[in-house]
C-alpha cells in the first residue's frame, strides 16, 4: 500500500516567513517547558506570556491540560499516546513559530526521545527546551489538583514519577529551579525573568 503521503505535494505559501517576521517585528521560535505535573509549567508560561507580552512580543502557550480537551482528546496517558500528544503539540507550535508567534509550550513531555523529536521539526536556535527542576517530594507536597494522592492509591494508573517515568533532559537550554540558593521558593515572574534573559541572547 502506498504511504500517506504519497500523492500530496507541499504547497508553498505567498508570503515569505521574513515577511512575516517583519509585519510582527519578532521571530518566531517554541519555548518548550518541560517537567512533572505540579513543578509550574503552566504557571511559568502565564508568567512568561505576561511578560514578553510587556515587551511587545506575541506568544501564544500551548498547555498539556487545555489541548487535550480538543486537538488531543482522544489521547489517554500510554506510552504511543503520550508520545502522538508531543508529536501534535510539536507540530502545532512548529506552525506557530512559522507564522512569527512565539509557542510556549507547558507538556509533561516525559520522554526525551519525544523531546527531542520535536526540537528536531524546528530550525537550529530555534527550540528552547526548559526544564523544571522540581523535585518530585515538592511536587507531590503541592499536590494541587489531588492527582498524586489518586496515583499513590492506585486509583490512577502510569502517572508521571509514580509508575510512569519522567526522564531528565541532558542540555535543556534552561533549567528552572524551585528555589534560590538560601531555600526560598521562588516567584513564576523571577523563573519567567531567566528564561527572558536566555531570550534575550
Ligand atoms: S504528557 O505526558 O506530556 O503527554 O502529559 P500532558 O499532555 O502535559 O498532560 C499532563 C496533565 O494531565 C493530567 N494527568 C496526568 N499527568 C501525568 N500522568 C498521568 N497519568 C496523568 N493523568 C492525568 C495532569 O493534570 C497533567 O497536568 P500538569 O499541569 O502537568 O499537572
Amino acid at each position: 500500500m502506498a504511504p500517506a503521503c504519497a500523492n500530496i505535494r507541499w504547497q508553498h505559501g505567498c508570503v515569505e516567513r521574513a515577511q512575516r517576521q517583519s509585519l510582527l517585528k519578532q521571530k518566531g521560535c517554541v519555548v518548550w517547558i518541560t517537567g512533572l505535573s505540579g513543578s509550574g509549567k503552566s504557571t511559568v508560561a502565564c508568567a512568561l506570556d505576561h511578560a514578553l507580552a510587556r515587551m511587545g512580543k506575541l506568544c501564544y502557550v500551548l498547555d498539556g491540560d487545555n489541548v487535550r480537551h480538543g486537538l488531543c482528546k482522544d489521547l489517554g496517558f500510554s506510552s504511543s499516546d503520550r508520545e502522538e500528544n508531543i508529536r501534535r503539540v510539536g507540530e502545532v507550535a512548529k506552525l506557530f513559530a512559522d507564522a512569527g508567534v512565539v509557542a510556549l509550550v507547558s507538556c509533561i513531555s516525559p520522554y526525551r526521545r519525544d523531546r527531542e523529536f520535536v526540537r528536531g521539526l524546528v530550525g537550529k536556535g530555534e527550540f528552547v527546551e526548559v526544564y523544571m527542576n522540581v523535585p518530585l517530594s515538592i511536587c507531590e507536597k503541592r499536590d494541587c489538583k489531588g492527582l498524586y494522592k489518586l496515583a499513590r492509591a492506585g486509583v490512577i494508573k502510569g502517572f508521571t514519577g509514580i509508575d510512569d517515568p519522567y526522564e531528565v533532559s541532558e542540555m535543556p537550554e534552561v533549567t528552572l529551579e524551585a528555589t534560590d540558593e538560601a531555600g526560598e521558593l521562588l516567584t513564576p515572574e523571577c523563573m519567567a525573568d531567566s528564561v527572558v534573559a536566555f531570550l534575550a541572547q
